[in-house]
Parts: structure tokens; sequence; C-alpha cells
């Protein structure tokens, strides 16, 4: 063989190995692009604030100013817990410097000035020059924003700096949502629902994508996230709950949210007594007594809780496996939070003093909200015994 054909051999090893190190950068998705490879206009932006974008995106503006994003500074529970952000490591995610600038998918830094905008339209859009979400248009736009024609606002990665911590993008990687094909659902897919855009000097009226980013504040896509099947046969109950409308693990994200299945019981004489069946929650890792009891899907046990005053009721619980990828690799161990597709089974055996019983799926902030204080997904009433 001589050198021509050595160097060439080596050439093409060396592209194969180029092309699988890319494509293995875009399906892991941890690593960045820069800011360089994105699109650039090339004449200086001059706005500065978000509400320098409400003239010309004013549903947009509306939209965003109200949800967790817009207040993601301002709220008085983020400001409480980073005692007024005097914690500087809250700032990189709750007042962020724009994504593109230190590259998709990579940690963002803290902003230094506007920080009552908190996640702003810069933190997502801006790239340099450009604001990157030309999704609509053909050929850049002579606005001041500079728009570019360009997709790259859609890439996982523009969440994955701030909603990665709790591994909610790589738990959404390994559920059905993730496939390509009908079924497909990206974190926008669900969380921006399409909205009517008026018409405006360069583009007609069009589908737009809702900026209120709905998701455990909005009553109707929190009830969506799981559904609740109840059935009494003599003193029997029957309950399912499951995973059937997220794209991760129930509740997601934040650690503290805290998912409860409640049974409210009136008895023969008139009183009432409750009890906890089940917790769905990913704990802190100091709280031990958390650990999940239902480590595989298909495992199961038998238990107790306390009823009141009318005392212990045994119940029998299974873990249903999700139909797709049932194994997942991103899950914690000691976690009871519902895998997507997964469902959680329980059989009760209700005392014969119990005539009425009330079940309850219910959604807590944090783990302390007592349950006169949590949101209602769901909830059925039997009458015991009829
Ligand atoms: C890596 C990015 C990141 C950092 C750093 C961060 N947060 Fe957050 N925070 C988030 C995201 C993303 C959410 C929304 C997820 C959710 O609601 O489950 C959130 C939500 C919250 C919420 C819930 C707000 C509500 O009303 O529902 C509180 C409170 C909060 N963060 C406090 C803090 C505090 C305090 C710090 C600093 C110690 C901090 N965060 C640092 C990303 C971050
Ligand atoms: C003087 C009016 C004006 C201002 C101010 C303005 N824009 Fe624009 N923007 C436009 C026009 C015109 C377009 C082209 C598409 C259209 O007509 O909506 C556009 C397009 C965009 C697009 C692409 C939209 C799509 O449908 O694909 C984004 C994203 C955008 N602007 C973001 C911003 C942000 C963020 C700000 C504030 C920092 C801002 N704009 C300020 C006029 C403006
Ligand atoms: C710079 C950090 C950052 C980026 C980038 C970001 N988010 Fe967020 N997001 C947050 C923070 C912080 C909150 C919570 C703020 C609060 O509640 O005070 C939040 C809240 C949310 C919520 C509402 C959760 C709730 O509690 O109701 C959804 C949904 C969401 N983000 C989805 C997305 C999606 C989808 C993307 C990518 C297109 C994205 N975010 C990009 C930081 C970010
Ligand atoms: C199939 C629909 C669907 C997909 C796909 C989806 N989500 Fe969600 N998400 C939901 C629903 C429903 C809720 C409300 C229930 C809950 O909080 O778990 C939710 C809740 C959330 C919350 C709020 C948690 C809190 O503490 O308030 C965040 C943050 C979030 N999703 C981020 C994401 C991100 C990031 C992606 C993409 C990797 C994504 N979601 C993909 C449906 C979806
Ligand atoms: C958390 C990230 C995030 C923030 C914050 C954000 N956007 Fe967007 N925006 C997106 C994404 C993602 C899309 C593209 C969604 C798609 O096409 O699937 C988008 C699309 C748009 C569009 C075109 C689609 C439409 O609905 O008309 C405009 C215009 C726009 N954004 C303007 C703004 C303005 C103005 C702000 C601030 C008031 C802002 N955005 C804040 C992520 C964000």
């Amino acid at each position: 063989m001589n050198t021509r054909a050595l160097l060439a051999i080596a050439l093409l090893i060396g592209t194969i190995a180029a092309v699988l190190w890319l494509r293995d950068e875009d399906s892991n998705g941890s690593m960045s692009r820069t800011a360089e490879s994105l699109p650039r206009f090339g004449r200086a932006l001059t706005l500065s604030k978000s509400s320098d974008c409400k003239p010309c995106h004013e549903e947009v503006y509306n939209e965003w100013v109200g949800s967790q994003h817009g207040m993601a500074y301002v709220n008085p529970e983020v400001q409480r817990l980073s005692k007024g952000f005097r914690d500087r490591d809250c700032l990189p995610c709750h007042a962020p410097r724009p994504i593109p600038e230190t590259g998709l998918g990579e940690r963002a830094l803290e902003r230094l000035v506007d920080l009552e905008d908190g996640v702003d339209c810069f933190a997502c859009h801006r790239n340099q020059d450009t604001m990157l979400g030309g999704t609509h248009i053909t050929q850049a736009v002579d606005a001041p924003c500079n728009p570019m024609p360009s997709t790259a606002i859609k890439d996982l990665r523009t969440c994955t700096p701030c909603h990665d911590q709790h591994k909610v993008v790589q738990d959404w990687k390994e559920t059905t949502y993730a496939v390509k094909g009908p079924g497909f659902k990206d974190c926008n897919g669900c969380h921006m629902p399409e909205v009517a855009r008026a018409p405006t000097s360069t583009l007609p009226a069009r589908k737009g994508k809702s900026h209120r980013f709905p998701a455990s504040h909005d009553l109707a896509t929190l009830k969506s996230a799981a559904s609740m099947t109840v059935n009494l046969e003599g003193q029997t109950l029957g309950v399912v709950v499951r995973n059937d409308g997220t794209g991760h693990n129930f509740p997601a994200d934040e650690r503290h949210r805290t998912v409860d299945l409640t049974l409210v019981c009136e008895l023969e004489d008139g009183t009432v007594a409750t009890c906890r069946i089940d917790r769905y929650r990913n704990p802190y890792r100091d709280e031990f007594d958390l650990r999940n009891p239902l480590r595989t899907p298909g495992a199961e046990r038998e238990y107790t809780v306390t009823l009141g005053s009318v005392g212990l009721v045994s119940v029998h619980a299974l873990r249903v496996a999700a139909d797709f990828n049932p194994n997942r690799k991103v899950y914690y161990a000691e976690n009871t939070q519902i895998p997507s597709g997964e469902a959680r089974q329980y059989r009760v055996s209700l005392p014969e003093r119990v005539k009425r019983v009330t079940v309850r799926l219910l959604y807590k902030n944090q783990p302390f909200l007592a349950d006169g204080e949590a949101r209602v997904l769901h909830e059925s009433v039997k009458n015991v015994g009829k």
C-alpha cells in the first residue's frame, strides 16, 4: 500500500470519527454549540429591557409578564428563600444572562441589571446582535430586534441550563414523548400551547406559542398530569393513579413538590376520619424515612395506615410498569414520584363503620401544607354498603 492510500484511509477514519462525535454531541445534548455558529445580523442591538419588546410583541409580552419566568426574581417565595438574593447562587437561573452567550445547554451566568425582569426575553432569545426565533420569517426583517430566520430557539438545550438540575430533561428523553413520530412532544409541545397571533406589518395572522408556560401553577394543566380511577366492591376500595399526562416524573422538578392520595371517611355515627394512602415525591437526600418501598416496576407491598379514631386500615399497593421503556435509568431509588406512563394501583379494605368515602389526589407546593390548603387534582365520592 502506498502513502497516498494510507493517508486516504486515515482521512476516512478521521471523518467517520468526527461525524460520530458530532452525532453523539447532538443526541446527548450536553455539549454546547458556540454562539458563533448561531445566526448573526451584523447590526448592533439597541434594545435592553423586556419592556422594550412590548410595543411590537404585546401579546407575547403580556403572557410572559404574568408567567413564572416573568416573576422568577420578584416571586415572594424565591425572595424569601434566597434572603433577597443575598444568596447569589440563585441568580444564574432566576435572573440570567442570555443562554447563547455561554452556549446552548451550558450553565447560565447571573445578570447584573434589570434583575426584576427574572428570566427575561433576552435569556432565551438573544444571540449577540440577533433575536433567535425567526421561525415564521423566511428572510431577515428590518426591525430593532434584528430577527433572522432560524429554528435554533426550538433546541431543547434552551431549557437544559436551568431545568435539568433535577433531571427533567434527561428524564423526558427516556419517555415515549421523545420518540420521533406522531406522538412526539418536547417541552414546548406541552408547555407552550399554540395561541392565535394578530397580523403585523410583516406577517399575516398566524399561530404563535404561549409564553405563559403553563404547568403546575395552572390548574387545568395540573389536572391533565395524572388520572385517578376509583371503584368500590363491597368494603374493598380500588384506586389507580396514573401519570398519563406529563413527559417526566410526576410531580416534576422542585424536590418539595408533593402529591398526596388521601381518604376522608364518614362513619356511621356521623364523625369523620382521614388518612393518607400514599405520597409521591422526590425527597431531599436527608429524608431517609421517605425511601421508596416500591423499588422496581411490578413491585408490590402490604402496609397499614391509621384512619383517625377507627384504627388501622390495610392497603395493598402495586407499582404498574410503563408500557414504553419501563426500566428508566433516570430514576433515584428513594424516589416516590410516578414516572411518565407508570401507575400506582391500590386495594384498601375499608372498616365496616365507614358509610361514605371521598378519595382525593392533592397537589402541594411543599410537603408541610395542610390537606385543606392543597389544590385538588381529582376527587371521587362513594357510598359504602349499598
Ligand atoms: C440551576 C438553576 C436554578 C438555580 C441555581 C436555582 N433555581 Fe430556583 N428554580 C429553578 C427552576 C427551573 C424552577 C422551576 C421548577 C419548578 O417550579 O419545579 C425553580 C423554582 C424555584 C422556586 C419555586 C417557585 C414557585 O413559586 O413555584 C423557588 C422557591 C426557588 N426556585 C428558589 C430558589 C433559591 C432560593 C435558589 C438559590 C438557593 C434557587 N432557586 C436557585 C432553577 C434554579
Ligand atoms: C419596532 C417593533 C419591534 C420591537 C421593539 C421588537 N420587535 Fe421583534 N419583531 C418585529 C418584527 C416586525 C418582526 C418580524 C416578524 C413579525 O412581523 O412579527 C419581529 C420578529 C421577532 C422574532 C421572531 C418571531 C417569529 O415569529 O418568528 C422574535 C423572537 C422577536 N422579534 C423578539 C423580540 C424581542 C425579544 C424584542 C425585545 C427585546 C423585540 N422583538 C422587539 C418588530 C419588533
Ligand atoms: C435561565 C433559566 C431558565 C431557562 C433557560 C428556562 N427556564 Fe423555565 N423556569 C426557570 C425558573 C427559575 C422558573 C421558576 C420561576 C419561579 O417560579 O419563580 C421556571 C419556570 C418554568 C415553568 C413553570 C413551572 C411552574 O412551576 O409552573 C415551565 C413550564 C418552564 N419553566 C419551562 C421551560 C422551558 C420549556 C424552557 C425552554 C424553552 C425553559 N423553561 C427555559 C428558569 C428557566
Ligand atoms: C406530555 C406533556 C409534557 C411534556 C412533554 C413535558 N411536560 Fe412538564 N409538565 C407537564 C404537566 C401536565 C405538568 C404539571 C404536573 C407536574 O407539575 O408534574 C408539568 C410540570 C412541569 C414543571 C413544573 C414543576 C413544578 O414544580 O411546578 C416543569 C418545570 C416542567 N414541567 C418542565 C418540563 C420540561 C423542561 C420539559 C421538557 C424536557 C417538559 N416539562 C416536558 C406536561 C409535560
Ligand atoms: C424561557 C424561554 C423564553 C422566554 C423567556 C421568552 N421566549 Fe419567546 N420563544 C421561546 C421559544 C422556545 C419560542 C419558539 C417556540 C416554537 O416555535 O416552538 C419562542 C417564540 C417567540 C416568538 C414567536 C412565536 C410567537 O408566539 O409569536 C416571539 C415573537 C417571541 N418568542 C418573543 C418573546 C418576547 C418578546 C419575550 C419576552 C417578553 C420572550 N419571547 C420570552 C422561548 C422564550
